[in-house]
């Protein structure tokens, strides 16, 4: 199925590895011109260096703080200096630190707000004028499943996200008339560098071995298994693509069957 999106300017942030790089990844696989970025300027030109080799394809690699506003605004002005435009703009940064409500301090709640809230706020400032300009656009934002289902120990993802999702559903609203997209994907639990770093503290703290914990988290799971990078990313891309073009507002998950509202 061609996805129509040779040639598109994609913005992936937080692609040094994990979803990030698998979301990168798969759009250069369908053509797509990439600007991504992490705080580890090594490591994110390690994945342009893999995109070009694997799909020849054009990559801008940056180092940024995504919760730094000038950071933020380097990648936009770059991305636009270097392309002219932002066709697709991908939501993603790094998960905001574990905590229940009487661990966690205030500066930690605004460290939270700005990583995970304001840096989409201002990616998507900085990105619609171009594709206002254009008349089209897709924004994908990648969240967590908590959007649906809050997980313990992680309040400031389950707050700040779900609020994200308010005002990522409001502006879908504005900017539909103007063929502008927004949608949301919804990870349950991929396997990446992040994930398996979690299983092997648990692992310590409670005497067990990796093995067992992921297993059991595993069996948690309808399908009884992580999902991979690979497969979260490929309803990103769908997300964001002209296939997709009657899909607005909407969130869709890939966690294989572990959230269980209805909606
Ligand atoms: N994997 C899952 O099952 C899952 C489930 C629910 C939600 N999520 C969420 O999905 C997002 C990605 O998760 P992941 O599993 O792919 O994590 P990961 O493997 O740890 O990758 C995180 C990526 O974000 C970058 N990053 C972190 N903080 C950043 C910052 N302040 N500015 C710029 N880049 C930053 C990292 O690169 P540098 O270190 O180079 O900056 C890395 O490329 C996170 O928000 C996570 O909470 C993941």
């Amino acid at each position: 199925m061609d996805l129509g999106l040779k040639d598109k300017v994609a913005l992936v942030p937080a692609s040094s590895s994990g979803l990030g790089r698998a979301v990168a990844m798969a759009f250069a696989r369908e053509g797509a011109k990439l600007a991504i970025c992490s705080r580890r300027q090594d490591a994110v030109d390690e994945v342009a260096g893999e995109i070009k080799s694997q799909y020849g394809t054009d990559v801008l690699s940056m180092d940024a703080d995504l919760s730094n506003k000038d950071d933020v605004d380097k990648v936009l002005k770059s991305t636009l200096d270097t392309y002219g435009t932002i066709d697709v703009l991908v939501l993603n940064a790094g998960g905001p630190p574990p905590g229940t409500f009487d661990t966690l301090s205030d500066e930690q709640w605004y460290q939270a707000f700005e990583l995970t809230m304001m840096s989409a706020v201002r990616l998507i400032r900085g990105a619609l004028p171009s594709m206002q300009s254009k008349g089209s656009g897709a924004i994908v934002s990648m969240s967590s499943s908590s959007i649906k289902q809050p997980i313990p120990n992680l309040l400031l993802s389950n707050a700040i996200r779900a609020g994200l999702q308010g005002a990522l559903k409001t502006l879908s609203d504005e900017v539909a008339g103007q063929n502008i997209r927004i949608n949301t994907v919804i990870p349950g639990r991929i396997r990446t560098p992040r994930i398996v770093q979690l299983d092997a503290a648990n692992a310590e703290k409670l005497g067990k071995s990796q093995d067992e914990i992921t297993k059991a988290s595993e069996s948690a799971i309808p399908m009884g298994r992580y999902g991979e990078p690979e497969e979260f990313a490929e309803a990103v891309v769908f997300a964001a693509s002209e296939r997709a073009s009657y899909m607005t507002g909407g969130v869709f998950q890939v966690d294989g069957g572990a959230v269980k509202s209805l909606w």
